[in-house]
């Protein structure tokens, strides 16, 4: 199976190569590096001692990607390409429209051309805005409050179109819920240019000595302990969800367009995971409680059993096992690749 991984240098693509590569695809990267390090790909190689085809593009270059998907007879595609800071999209929201729905229509019409209709797309739990209820199911409503999610529901909604105007169209849409954590190796991991909006690799950086103290932003939400509640999925896991999705589409029960959520299930506060990543690296991670954060929600954790049942596929790995791995790739790596 020759597959193409739009955005596969960055932070999920890259773990999600190494998982392929384990499984004999053949991988083929197509990625701009507006976010990532080719040297992420040198590891994922060394890793899977297999070869990693790369390609330094942007998708929104329909005749280049064109090229590349039919010189390397690609057969199906997963689609990582995209801007994911929420901050920055409230400044510049045309440049998260222009690089996440026009490069997602450049894909489209590339794939179009080349007869290559199987995708596997990254979306996000940012999709079900405020939960009317938990666990979240892919039935419940959809909304957003900022131009990067709604970058995404627009491309949920063209990808739905695309499915339902031609039936050879089949699309995975994975709605990630909090990916976190590292490859056990410590080679590959998380890296963010600037000072990190997610919570997990800005602790590792607090516990490493780079950052002084966590914000906790709130601690009077209706939550257990009052801190936001998250469904943390180890990125590993995470990748193999996506293998999972690659073998649906390639089955007899692939339809149409269709959502998964990938998370764990189990909701995780803000103070929980300060103490299990405390236990992980033996370090103390000062903290102060300041206001709310806007456009946070109180707690967020997915009913994954569509994916468990539909993709054969469920999330192993724990939030001390993630706090593990996110610290010793953080230890090995204090200035990233
Ligand atoms: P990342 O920034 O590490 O990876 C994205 C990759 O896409 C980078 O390597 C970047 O260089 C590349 N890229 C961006 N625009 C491109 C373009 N126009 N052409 C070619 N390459 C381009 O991010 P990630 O965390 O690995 O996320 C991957 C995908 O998953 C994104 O679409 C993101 O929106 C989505 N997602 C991420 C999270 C999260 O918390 N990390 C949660 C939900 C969904
Ligand atoms: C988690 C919890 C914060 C930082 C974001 C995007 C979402 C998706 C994943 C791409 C919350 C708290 C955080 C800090 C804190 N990305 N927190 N201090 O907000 O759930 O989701 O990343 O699709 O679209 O919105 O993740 O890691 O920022 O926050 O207290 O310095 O940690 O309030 O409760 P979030 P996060």
């Amino acid at each position: 199976m020759n597959v193409l991984i739009t955005g596969g240098a960055g932070y999920i693509g890259s773990h999600t190569c190494l998982e392929l590569l384990l499984k004999k695809a053949n991988v083929f990267v197509y990625d701009n590096l507006s976010n990532s390090n080719v040297k992420s790909l040198v590891l994922v190689e060394e890793l899977a001692r297999n070869k990693v085809g790369f390609y330094k593009g942007d998708i929104r270059n329909c005749y280049e990607l064109s090229s590349f998907i039919s010189s390397n007879m690609i057969d199906c595609v997963v689609h990582f390409a995209g801007l994911k800071s929420v901050g920055e999209s409230n400044s510049d929201p045309v440049k998260y429209y222009d690089n996440n729905v026009s490069g997602t229509i450049s894909l489209l019409k590339a794939m179009e051309r080349c007869k290559v209709k199987k995708l596997v797309f990254s979306s996000s739990a940012t999709v079900y805005g405020t939960p009317n209820e938990l666990p979240i199911s892919e039935a419940a409503p959809t909304s957003t409050i900022n131009p990067y999610g709604q970058s995404k529901l627009l491309v949920e909604k063209i990808l739905a179109d695309v499915a339902k105007a031609d039936s050879d169209w089949k699309i995975a849409n994975l709605r990630y819920f909090n990916p976190a954590g590292a490859h056990p190796s410590g080679l590959i991991g998380e890296d963010p240019k600037d000072i990190p909006n997610n919570i997990m690799p800005y602790v590792s950086q607090v516990a490493v000595g780079k950052l002084e103290k966590l914000s906790i932003f709130g601690g009077d939400y209706n939550t257990p302990d009052g801190t936001g509640v998250r469904d943390y999925i180890h990125v590993t896991d995470l990748a193999k969800g996506h293998l999972a999705a690659l073998n649906y589409l390639n089955s007899s029960q692939a339809c149409g367009f269709s959502s998964f959520n990938l998370g764990t299930g189990k909701g995780v506060s803000v103070l929980e995971l300060i103490k299990a990543f405390e236990k992980a690296s033996g370090k103390n991670i000062p903290f102060d409680i300041v206001a709310r954060r806007q456009g946070d929600v109180a707690a967020c954790y997915a009913d994954p059993t569509k994916a468990n049942k539909v993709l054969g596929w469920k999330a192993e790995l724990d939030i001390e096992r993630i706090c593990q791995d996110a610290w010793r790739w953080q230890v090995n790596n204090p200035t990233g690749y």
